[in-house]
């Protein structure tokens, strides 16, 4: 007879699903919040440099995320072709995470340090001198713009305010560490420094 009356009722039957929908929903997800594996940073986690920033921002720009993910799943397959599988403490710092799924080309998570500066260089600038058979477009004018400097203690501010430990002496510094830099280099020092925390750990 109860039964009866909830299928009878759709909107008796909505409220009641929300109900369940949030119980769940608060069961799964709050404690996500005070786990210290989900929010704190794995241990000789260094926040991005003024520079890795903004190379991060100009990855986000040139849409670098829309082909390649930063997320290594914890399958044998992956962890052999890219390193230690990604943990929440690697990205608790990131606002917003670039984690994606789409891999046009492969994961970059725990690239830092697999190939030097210039090999960076050339193969953005033109990813077939280096990889013939690489379908990756080539990113020529990072090589001729400079960063406008003049925002980036900005930047390390509003990423403090969300948590990123800068300090005042990172701040003052930012601007200086980054004026004349190109947007090349930029996006060469953000690759350079993705997944070093874990790097040696398989
Ligand atoms: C249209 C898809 C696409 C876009 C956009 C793209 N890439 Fe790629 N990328 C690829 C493919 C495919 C490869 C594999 C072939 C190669 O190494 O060039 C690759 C390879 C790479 C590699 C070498 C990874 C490794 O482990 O060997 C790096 C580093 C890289 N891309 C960085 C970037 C950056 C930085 C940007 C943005 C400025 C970018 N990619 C934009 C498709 C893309």
């Amino acid at each position: 007879m109860q039964h009866e009356a909830v299928e009878k009722n759709i909107g008796l039957m909505g409220i009641l699903i929300i109900l369940v929908i949030s119980f769940g929903g608060l069961a799964e997800i709050v404690p996500l919040f005070f786990l210290d594996d989900t929010t704190k940073p794995v241990k000789g986690m260094k926040p991005y440099t003024a520079l890795q920033l903004e190379g991060r921002d100009i990855y986000i720009r040139e849409g670098c995320n829309t082909c390649h993910s930063q997320m290594i799943r914890p399958f044998r397959s992956e962890t052999e072709r890219y390193g230690h599988y990604s943990v929440a403490g690697e990205h608790v710092w990131e606002h917003p995470f670039l984690w994606g799924s789409k891999r046009t080309g492969p994961d970059l998570a725990r690239v830092g340090g697999r190939y030097s500066d210039e090999w960076h260089r050339v193969h953005l600038l033109n990813p077939r001198d280096v990889v013939p058979e690489s379908n990756m477009p080539a990113f020529p004018w990072l090589e001729n713009k400079i960063i406008n400097a003049e925002l980036t203690p900005e930047k390390l501010k509003a990423f403090r305010l969300l948590g990123v430990p800068y300090s005042e002496q990172d701040i003052a510094e930012a601007k200086a560490s980054v004026e004349g830099k190109t947007e090349l280099e930029a996006v060469i020092a953000y690759l350079q420094a993705l997944g070093l925390a874990l790097k040696d750990k398989r």
